[in-house]
């Protein structure tokens, strides 16, 4: 499997720390200390279908396919307003596609997890070009009282185009049960016999715990594809990681003993977009032309779960 489109879509609202510490108490300093997030971009006007839509668009547009030519479209999303039809569904026919669709929520590792499903289908069906979607408004899950989790989230969406052929080589997924770590509760409607009190609760995050799980288990992630595939990290050009907190980024990076340009990041902008992160960089990368043709690329994501993703690929490059 390979990629060839890529497409993103972020927000027009900037917001700065600055911004955040008018009414938080918080600081521009301790943001960018603990995290290297400066701003991030946050649904103002517009919805997370519409960023969806765009991102999509530019993806299916990059790589010169037409709506009919999509046999399937994978969209990785947490929650939006719309629990039912998915996300997927509302886009499909905007696009101009008819194709079968679905939402995956594998929370931040969601896109990676997205690939590998998508190469499952190009392998052992009769497929050809699967579009992903990663779309994400972790702003949403956040109260705006609690300085802990809201300063770190921002919106955003991705999107790529694959099919058949050779660039992907590896995947490692793993699942884990750490709710207590981090989750967010919605509202459910009630029935005259549910008897379960369940509270709706914004995102409850320990900070510190999902930190260690984070870089614990994408240095096993990465250690493992590399190992496996006779590699080391000197063989990688690019490891695109899920940007969540740039100090997670930096403690993989020491363990590995690789040079910081190897480790592109965009955390600072758009602070932690969730699935759609991985995406938001490779599409900026791709178009800017920093993603070259022929790259070794590893991908790394943790999430809400807890649930990890890593994959390892040949880029080839696109045409924009
Ligand atoms: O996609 C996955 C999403 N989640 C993550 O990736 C989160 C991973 N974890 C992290 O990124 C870091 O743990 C955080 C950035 C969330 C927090 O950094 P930390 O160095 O682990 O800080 P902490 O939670 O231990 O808190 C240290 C202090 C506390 O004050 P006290 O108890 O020492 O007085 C917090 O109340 O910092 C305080 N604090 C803040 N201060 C100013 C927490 N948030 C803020 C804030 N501004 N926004």
């Amino acid at each position: 499997m390979k990629i060839i489109g890529t497409g993103s879509a972020l927000p027009e609202k900037v917001v700065t720390n600055d911004m955040l510490a008018g009414f938080l108490d918080t600081s521009d300093e301790w943001i960018t200390t603990r995290t290297g997030i400066r701003t991030r971009r946050l649904l103002s006007h517009e919805t997370l279908r519409e960023l969806a839509l765009k991102a999509a668009q530019a993806a299916l547009q990059s790589s010169g396919l037409r709506p009919e030519d999509i046999d399937y479209l994978i969209c990785s999303n947490v929650a939006n307003s719309y629990v039912s039809p998915s996300l997927g569904s509302i886009v499909l026919g905007q696009l101009g596609c008819s194709c079968p669709t679905f939402d995956m929520n594998g929370a931040c590792a969601g896109l990676v997890y997205s690939l590998d499903v998508a190469d499952a289908f190009l392998k052992s069906r009769d497929m050809k070009n699967i579009l992903i979607v990663a779309a994400e408004q972790p702003s949403r899950f956040c109260s705006w009282h609690d300085r802990a989790t809201c300063v770190l989230f921002g919106d955003g969406a991705s999107a790529m185009v694959v099919t058949q052929g050779e660039g992907f080589k590896d995947f490692r997924l793993t699942g884990d049960t750490h709710t207590e770590v981090m989750y967010y509760k919605r509202q459910m409607e009630r029935t005259p016999y549910d008897r379960v009190e369940e509270p709706t609760e914004p995102l409850v995050m320990n900070g510190r715990e999902v930190f260690r799980l984070a870089v614990e288990a994408c240095i096993n992630d990465v250690d493992t594809l590399l190992e496996r595939n006779g590699m080391t990290g000197a063989d990688v050009d690019l490891f695109l990681l899920h940007q969540a907190n740039m100090r997670i980024i930096e403690c993989i990076r020491e363990h590995l003993g690789q040079p910081k340009e190897k480790f592109p990041t965009n955390i600072q902008k758009y602070g932690n977009t969730s699935s759609a992160s991985i995406g938001i960089l490779m599409d900026e990368m791709s178009r800017s032309g920093e993603l070259k043709d022929g790259q070794t690329v590893m991908l790394s994501a943790f999430g809400g779960g807890f649930v990890t993703a890593a994959a390892l690929l040949k880029w080839s490059a696109i045409q924009y």
